[in-house]
């Protein structure tokens, strides 16, 4: 039996109760479904809500990059702590199974939280035992540091999975930035994302340990033409000028990692073909300055209007910016230094990226001001040819620069997504 992968078709599995085991043909796993009735936001009397969804765990590549952008983030980088190079193979196996349970709606492992009986150690947390699948995605993602010899896996390294530069401004917190290995959790639901992250890291104890992680709420981009564009801490809509899943020959050029980039050289990092880098970066922004600033300022800053997110100067948020366009003194309409004109394709030779970032907030400072921002996530087919020079053009000049300030900053690499049958050590370690 084919997995269900829409919210009504699983209702029907879930119908039969918790508990039911049916084979996951795609993964030659059985998944014990977790009934949807008592799920917060749930629609009741059998119609769907917006968190029934199932997103499809398999595929050419990995869900989570142009899935359309779920509303709740949970990601979490890990570093090996174990030299054992096939415990760290066995782990992305097992986490492979579990993803995909996870993504259907289903415990971490059949009868996870209480068919183990009362003296074993239940193997799912069951926090999220009556919620629906609410969309989630699991994607993972390998650091630089993973490649560097401990493991074997120096020669299936990609030349561009290699550390970021430095840019000007950085104010990165060692303490959060980097890692061996990254798992990007995003559901409807923040608790199904926080409980697949949690299962996962409980499944690697003695051989990952969390080295920082960020939640995430209001997505700050669209991904889809589908969506409406959101908006973000700063109040604009953002991802107005997005990449969206339905440019295909867009994403081929600018988000997928093709065999060309991956031949050659060590001949051993063809795996992350059909894959792409994701880049993270926690952005704190200093809203209690923002606030105080004009709504001119604002607009000029980011180079929109702050109600329909139209080009300065023009009507329509989708309309294309114009950077002629003068104002009544001569000056650009869109300030040179706003954010959209120095991070737009026409002064940048051309380059997109994929953005997929989420709202954070952390409490406070412990100076009277709310630790807030947005967690940067931006998916790339090469990160030093796009993400550096975009990030150095704005590190350099971007009026919002007096507003932000990046605080983490992480580089992985995606592997493509995987075939029937296909894991995640399989994949990796050939
Ligand atoms: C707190 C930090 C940031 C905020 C609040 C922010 C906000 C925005 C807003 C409001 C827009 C206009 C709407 C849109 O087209 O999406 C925008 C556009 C954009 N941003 Fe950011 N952004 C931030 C950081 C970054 C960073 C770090 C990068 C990349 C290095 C970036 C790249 C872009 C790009 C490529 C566009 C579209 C430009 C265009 O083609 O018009 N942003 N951003």
């Amino acid at each position: 039996m084919t997995p269900p992968v829409d919210g009504s078709t699983r209702r029907a599995v879930l119908a039969a109760g918790a508990g039911t085991a049916v084979a996951g043909a795609a993964a030659g796993v059985a998944w014990a479904s977790r009934p949807a009735a008592a799920a917060p936001g749930a629609a009741s009397g059998g119609a769907l809500s917006a968190t029934d969804g199932v997103v499809p765990f398999r595929g050419p590549h990995q869900a989570g990059i142009t899935t359309p952008a779920q509303d709740r983030l949970h990601f979490v980088a890990l570093d090996v702590v174990t030299d054992d190079p096939a415990a760290l193979r066995d782990l992305l196996t097992a986490w492979t199974r579990a993803a995909e349970r996870m993504t259907l709606g289903a415990e971490a492992a059949p009868g996870g939280t209480v068919g183990g009986g009362p003296y074993g150690v239940p193997q799912d947390t069951g926090e999220a035992l009556d919620l629906p699948a609410a969309n989630l995605t699991v994607t993972i993602g390998y650091g630089p540091s993973l490649f560097d010899g401990r493991f074997g896996l120096a020669g299936r390294r990609p030349e561009a999975l290699r550390d970021l530069p430095a840019f000007a401004g950085d104010d990165l917190d060692p303490a959060r930035s980097g890692g061996d290995l990254c798992i990007q959790a995003c559901a409807d639901d923040p608790q199904v994302a926080v409980h697949a992250v949690r299962n996962l890291v409980r499944m690697g104890f003695g051989v990952v340990a969390v080295r920082w992680s960020q939640l995430g709420f209001g997505r700050t981009s669209s991904t889809s033409t589908s969506q409406a564009t959101p908006r973000n801490l700063f109040g604009f809509k953002d991802g107005t000028a997005n990449l969206k899943a339905e440019e295909a020959a867009a994403l081929d050029e600018h988000v997928w990692v093709a065999s060309d980039d991956v031949a050659g050289g060590a001949g051993g990092a063809g795996w992350l073909a059909g894959g792409s880098y994701l880049v993270a970066r926690r952005i704190r922004m200093h809203i209690e300055v923002w606030d105080r600033s004009t709504l001119q300022d604002q607009e000029d800053t980011i180079g929109r209007d702050k109600k329909d997110g139209a080009p300065l100067g023009q009507h329509g948020e989708f309309t294309e910016p114009d950077f002629h366009a003068r104002a009544a003194g001569g000056d650009p309409r869109i300030p040179v230094d706003s954010h959209v004109a120095l991070a737009h394709p026409d002064h940048l030779g051309g380059i997109r990226i994929l953005r997929r970032g989420y709202n954070f907030t952390d409490g406070t400072d412990g100076q009277g001001h709310l630790d807030a921002g947005l967690f940067f996530v931006a998916f790339v087919r090469d990160a030093h040819r796009q993400f550096v020079p975009m990030q150095r053009a704005l590190a350099r000049a971007d009026r919002m620069n007096e507003y932000v300030e990046h605080t983490g900053s992480a580089l992985f690499a995606c592997p493509p997504g995987l075939p029937d049958g296909g894991d995640w050590g399989t994949q990796l370690f050939g």
